[in-house]
């Protein structure tokens, strides 16, 4: 659980975290090599967990050496991910397309849906199908068998970004050529292209909507340094935003944050960015802003939705947010409702009108980044808040209390033995 006293003003500098988003594949992608590779600024979270419990348990080795992990997949004697860790993290999927490549055969279980709504992984299954993976689905299990994969055109009938990490990873093995059409364009995806080429691989196009991949090149291991988790720099630009004060982050790229930091500006705070950093000053009396509609890189992105919501909450007017993205993206909106937020739901629309204030309440966390706009929004609340279900939060944030405290606000962990975790 975190308690938080509202009210404090935020300041100081932080580096933030490696990006969660592109450790996952790239752990994946370490499985390539049959050698070492370094990841450094690899953040300390518990999907990181889950990727290096999924690594022994194909047999590879893992160990942390200050805030980089190393990774051995020289040794590799099986090519199953068991159920309980498909289900501890959906994005165990990514695995998929990297054990096929290595071993030619794998077997996962189906990933459940999630916190967030149905999730499918046909786009992923159809790629690895058209490299020439039999697939077949039997009560959960997914029996994928793939003793020559090869090179082909993959159009993507939406741009999913696991989908596009999955067929890259499978290309890599693959004979010949391979073109992904509508490929996602997140940062991450570049991020995993860059380790992959640092490996020996030779993929190309990552960050546009064309990625290809010339598969087969023996591949090595390498040093690889992490892009900065623009979601982590959005969440604390959206803290500072709220309560008022001055902040610079460090080790994030401001190109990969522009609609956020477009849509701060908007509501009243002044941002200053240079290759180096992102500073945000605030006086913490925001306005509304344009309606907020997310969408695929380089649009708004889902998962900054729930922290900008809860920056907006005691704006002067009106903001309309979109989310196009998941159906159940909007778990976060009763909880605030709890602390006095004036949000109406409807559908895929939430409206938030600014109340003047916002009071304490025992809130639930009930997804990551929903989890952490409570946190944002019991910073201003006037008050003691308990968020409670705080595992959600560490599934995506080295230390949100930690890097809080370290800029001003009052917030600790305490450890109760009835939470789940
Ligand atoms: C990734 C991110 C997640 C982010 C999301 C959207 C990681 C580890 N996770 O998730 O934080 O919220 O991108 O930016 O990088 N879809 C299908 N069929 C599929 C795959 C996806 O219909 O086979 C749909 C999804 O339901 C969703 C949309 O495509 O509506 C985009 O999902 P996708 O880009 O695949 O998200 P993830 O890779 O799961």
């Amino acid at each position: 659980m975190m308690i938080v006293e509202g009210g404090r003003r935020l300041s100081g500098r932080l580096t933030v975290q490696g990006a969660k988003n592109s450790v996952l594949p790239i752990l994946a992608a370490a499985l390539l090599s049959k050698d070492q590779c370094r990841i450094r600024h690899c953040p300390r979270l518990r999907d990181v967990e889950t990727a290096v419990e999924i690594l022994r348990h194909l047999g590879c080795q893992a160990r942390w050496e200050a805030e980089d992990l190393i990774v051995d997949t020289t040794v590799m004697d099986r090519c199953d991910i068991p159920d309980e860790l498909m289900r501890k993290m959906r994005s165990s999927v990514i695995f998929l397309g990297a054990i096929l490549n290595r071993c030619g055969h794998a077997e996962i279980s189906y990933p459940g849906g999630c916190e967030l709504g149905p999730r499918p992984i046909d786009l992923h299954l159809a790629a690895l199908r058209t490299l020439g993976a039999e697939i077949r689905e039997e009560g959960g299990s997914l029996q994928c068998t793939a003793p020559h994969l090869q090179g082909a055109e993959i159009v993507l009938s939406i741009p999913s970004v696991g989908a596009t990490e999955n067929a890259v990873l499978a290309a890599c093995g693959a004979e010949g050529t391979t073109v992904i059409s509508n490929a996602a364009r997140e940062p991450e995806i570049v991020d995993l292209q860059t380790f992959l080429c640092s490996m020996g691989a030779s993929v190309q196009g990552a960050g546009s909507s064309t990625v290809t991949v010339v598969g087969k090149r023996p591949l090595h291991g390498c040093d690889h340094t992490l892009i900065g988790d623009r979601i982590v720099a959005a969440t604390y630009l959206s803290a500072a935003a709220a309560v008022g004060g001055e902040i610079c982050l460090e080790g994030v790229s401001y190109g990969h944050l522009s609609t956020v930091t477009t849509a701060l500006q908007q509501a009243g705070c002044r941002i200053q960015c240079t290759p180096e950093q992102i500073c945000l000053w605030s006086d913490g009396a925001l306005r509304g802003v344009s309606p907020i509609r997310t969408s695929p890189y380089p649009g708004f992105p889902t998962d900054a939705q729930a922290e900008v919501m809860a920056a907006l909450l005691r704006s002067r007017g009106t903001t309309v947010f979109v989310e196009n993205m998941f159906e159940n993206r909007y778990r976060h909106v009763p909880e605030l409702q709890r602390m006095g937020a004036d949000v109406r739901l409807e559908g895929r629309v939430a409206v938030v009108c600014g109340v003047e204030k916002l009071h304490a309440a025992q809130v639930q966390a009930t997804d990551l980044r929903g989890g952490a706009s409570l946190v944002v929004a019991a910073l201003q609340a006037e008050g003691i808040t308990k968020v409670t279900q705080t595992h959600h939060i560490d599934r995506g944030y080295a230390d949100l209390a930690g890097d809080l405290r370290a800029l001003g606000a009052e917030i600790r962990v305490e450890t109760t033995e009835d939470e789940v975790t």
